[in-house]
């Protein structure tokens, strides 16, 4: 069987089993399974493959077809640009995440807007030289290398209860080439010291609600990065208390909140906050709940 006819049959199967982008994963699949980029595919479409070759991609597309999603085989998301690399010991990268980013980057003045408020001649907000940030529950750690890579001179801080997720988070730093010290915690109990911008997207999902979440998410995602306890603003009030201890005055915290919890996790900041205008992703919900202390 030659990549063309490899690709038509493998997305065939996809389609038949209800897989979403059948021709795009086949193209990704076939891809992976020898080594090469997409593009290949196309300029070699006469290429008869091995038997070990195709064997490779039966196996691929029986685990996309039984649930495994596809970045969980391919090893790698992208977020903010970058590509990180994923195993099943981390949430798989959500474009709603990036957010989190773009606010820290707006606060600080890092945008567009305040280029031009430069070029204008206007003050731009002032703001740290080198931040300090820390990021809570940081997973495959693209929210800690990201910020890391886009605030030069920042100096980033990353925790996780997961050692597992934390290997992941490192192995990725190094290979983008940012600096973040990692450590194992439980939210923030293990941090002293001051910080600028403390940051996190929480596990937020509660237990009841697990046959809510498609399936491939459910099935295959680490629970602990998924579910809260029974009560999902628990994690919420200790991020904001130890925030409270951690944060300079005037310093931000950040948080990603689930589908209808932005109203109640804002009530939770009582007077030693500033609340600020909650962050809403492309359809419109409410993402990333954002406050200044005072
Ligand atoms: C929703 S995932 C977010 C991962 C990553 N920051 C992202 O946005 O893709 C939540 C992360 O919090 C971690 N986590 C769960 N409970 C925690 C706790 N009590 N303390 C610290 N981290 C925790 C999980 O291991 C998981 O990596």
């Amino acid at each position: 069987m030659n990549i063309r006819e490899a690709l038509h049959s493998a997305a065939e199967r996809l389609e038949l089993n209800h897989v979403s982008n059948a021709r795009l994963t086949a193209e990704v699949l076939l891809a992976h399974s020898l080594s090469v980029e997409r593009e290949y595919l196309y300029a070699h479409d006469n290429r008869v493959l091995r038997e070990d070759e195709s064997r490779a991609l039966e196996d691929l597309l029986r685990d996309r077809i039984s649930g495994v999603p596809l970045q969980y085989i391919v090893g790698r998301q992208e977020f903010y640009g970058r590509y990180f690399h994923v195993t099943p010991a981390v949430l798989i990268p959500r474009p709603e995440t990036e957010y989190i980013v773009e606010a820290v980057l707006e606060i600080r003045g890092q945008t567009l807007f305040s280029a031009t408020q430069e070029n204008l001649g206007l003050a731009p907000n002032f703001q740290a030289a080198s931040p300090r940030i820390l990021d809570v529950g940081t997973g495959s750690g693209c929210i800690a290398v990201t910020l890391a890579l886009e605030i030069p001179g920042a100096q980033v801080f990353a925790g996780d209860i997961s050692e597992a997720a934390l290997q992941v988070a490192r192995e990725n730093a190094v290979s983008l080439g940012a600096t973040v010290g990692f450590v194992c915690m439980d939210v923030l109990d293990a941090f002293t010291g001051r910080f600028d911008f403390i940051v996190s997207n929480p596990p937020y999902v509660r237990p009841g609600d697990n046959s809510r979440l498609q399936r491939e998410v459910r099935e295959h995602e680490p629970h602990v990065a998924l579910f809260s306890p029974e009560d999902e603003l628990a994690i919420y009030r200790r991020l904001i208390t130890g925030a409270e201890a951690l944060l300079e005055p005037g310093g931000h915290l950040l948080m990603e909140v689930g589908i209808g919890m932005d109203e109640r996790v804002s009530e939770l900041f009582k007077a030693r906050w500033e609340k600020l205008e909650t962050k809403t992703d492309l359809q419109g919900i409410p993402r990333t709940v954002i406050a200044k202390l005072l």
